[in-house]
């Protein structure tokens, strides 16, 4: 696996402690309020696990799993639920939690699916965020680190179902997904 990185972009390390800080603060901004996670599979998983580790308050999880890649790396713009949330949200803080932002397609989407469903609230929590690859507006509220428009694996982000495992972030050779 490691032979198909060009370089590592994030250490474990400095995941784990942007991770933390990142726990820090939803559980003092959230003290007061009914948090339900809402990770989106499969990116979620391994940000989403180590997130809700460093939350201090009660906070509930639940799961949807939505498509719009297929084996590409770039959005095609179509999402398609593939599983649902598994209750209804109304009156819960529904804070998101994605592995990447990029064109915003995915989360635009899915936030206003989850508005017509009447939650307190909706917020995003993103580890990563490639701001310059916007083709709608979308605004993480909590975000772990931004990174330049290159296609990267591990930590839950995959190449065609690959890479998920690896405990960092890193950049995958394009020859690997140009072939
Ligand atoms: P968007 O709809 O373009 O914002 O894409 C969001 C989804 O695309 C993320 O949840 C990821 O699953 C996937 N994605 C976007 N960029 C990358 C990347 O660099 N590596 C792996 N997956 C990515
Ligand atoms: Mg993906």
């Amino acid at each position: 696996m490691l032979n198909d990185l060009a370089e590592i972009l994030l250490t474990k390390e400095e995941i784990e402690k942007k991770v933390a800080e990142l726990g820090e603060k939803i559980s003092e901004d959230y003290k007061d309020k009914n948090l339900l996670l809402v990770g989106i599979l499969k990116g979620c998983v391994v940000f989403m696990s180590d997130l809700m580790k460093h939350i201090t308050i009660p906070a509930r999880i639940d799961f949807m799993s939505v498509s719009s890649y297929g084996a590409g790396v770039k959005s095609s713009g179509v999402v398609k639920i593939i599983k649902d949330l598994d209750n209804p949200i109304q009156g819960y803080d529904v804070l998101i939690v994605e592995d990447i932002l990029d064109s915003g397609l995915t989360l635009h989407y899915i936030i206003d699916l989850l508005k017509s469903r009447n939650p307190n609230s909706i917020r995003i929590c993103t580890l990563l965020d490639k701001p310059y690859s916007r083709k709608v507006e979308v605004k993480t509220d909590y975000c772990g680190f931004e990174i330049p428009d290159k296609f990267v694996i591990g930590y839950g982000l995959d190449y065609a179902e690959k890479y998920r495992n690896l405990p960092f972030v890193g950049v995958l050779k394009p020859e690997i997904y140009e072939k």
